[in-house]
């Protein structure tokens, strides 16, 4: 493992009281001209101290547009490798870069590169839990907010590829009436969500509306009042009449709901496979205040992407940002 690689456990933990790191965190920023942003499925601590907060997207734009020297991404490492090809002058540093994607996983770059030869004259379509290299064999990368239109914006009798989400692209599918090849991968989180569970919550709160991120299994998403993205799922609680929520997504956008509408109950559907609790994504949740107070002081670990697969990577990027612009999404 690289000096870059250090995982938590290798470094010394510090000997400071919450207060202590939040205020330590916010001096090492303002001195090193840091910009903090984080994704609604970490802590809600981390998520608390952030400067910016959003869904893969939103985070993606606005590395793109930052005027910071440091960005700390606290997520998962593909939204750090995602900053760091559109910011190749800046230093993109992630609080733990153990914190790796199940989806992202699922789909190594050179299985991905032969399936994409299988399929010759089809579009590659990828979401963007993605690593950078299977980002550089493709040819527009999506996120959760945007997968709708822009394989609409693409035309009606071009073939598509769509990695590694297969519910997700099974979902765009039914919206688009598309017909696109599907990677089989899926989100570890995601697919743990059942109709059964929702359904006895739903028995007990008769009035709540259901919230379901597409990366849920198909069965899921029939029972939703909204599927959209973390940010969509968050805009329509906060809008939307009902008193009571329903969320079947990561937990850790409960936080910013329930600060957002504090009048307003949500309630986390548990995993299948469990009698309570709610459902974690643990690679996000290794995202500490300690660590980013840590990476922050330190100044690593540093993702750094190859330039060759920068070079490629950016461009599909790219697309997704400037037809989202285009859109207004
Ligand atoms: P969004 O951020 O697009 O809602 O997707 C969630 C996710 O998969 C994060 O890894």
């Amino acid at each position: 493992m690289s000096k870059d690689l250090k995982t938590s456990s290798e470094h010394s933990s510090v000997n400071m009281s919450h207060d202590e790191l939040v205020s330590e965190i916010r001096r090492l920023a303002r001195e090193k001209n840091a910009v903090i942003m984080a994704h609604y499925y970490v802590d809600g601590q981390v998520q608390d101290i952030a400067d910016f907060i959003g869904d893969s997207l939103a985070l993606a734009q606005k590395a793109a547009e930052t005027t910071a020297d440091i960005i700390v991404l606290c997520g998962v490492h593909f939204m750090g490798e995602t900053a760091a090809i559109l910011c190749p002058q800046k230093k993109v540093l992630v609080p733990d870069p153990t914190a790796t994607c199940s989806l992202a996983e699922s789909c190594p770059a050179d299985e991905f590169a032969r399936f994409v030869q299988q399929h010759p004259g089809h579009t590659v379509v990828s979401y963007v839990n993605t690593t950078a290299a299977t980002k550089a064999v493709t040819d527009v990368v999506v996120t959760s907010s945007n997968a709708k239109q822009i394989v609409d914006s693409l035309p009606q009798e071009e073939p598509i590829i769509f990695g590694p989400d297969q519910n997700l692209g099974a979902y765009i599918n039914s919206l688009t009436g598309r017909n696109m090849v599907l990677w089989p991968g899926a989100c570890h989180v995601h697919a743990r969500f059942s109709v059964e569970k929702i359904l006895e919550l739903k028995a007990e709160h008769p009035q709540a509306k259901v919230l379901v991120h597409p990366e849920c299994k198909g069965a899921v998403v029939k029972l939703a009042d909204k599927v959209g993205s973390t940010a969509a799922l968050l805009r329509f609680a906060i809008n939307d009449e009902a008193q009571e929520f329903i969320v079947a997504t990561e937990s850790g956008i409960l936080h910013e709901m329930q600060k957002s509408a504090p009048q307003k109950t949500f309630i986390p559907a548990p995993p299948d496979d469990s009698t309570c609790g709610c459902n974690e994504c643990e690679y996000m949740k290794l995202v500490t205040l300690e660590k980013v107070y840590r990476c922050l002081r330190d100044e690593q670990p540093q993702v750094s992407v190859p330039a060759d697969v920068a070079e490629k990577a950016i461009v599909p990027i790219n697309r997704m940002l400037e037809i989202s612009a285009k859109l207004g999404i």
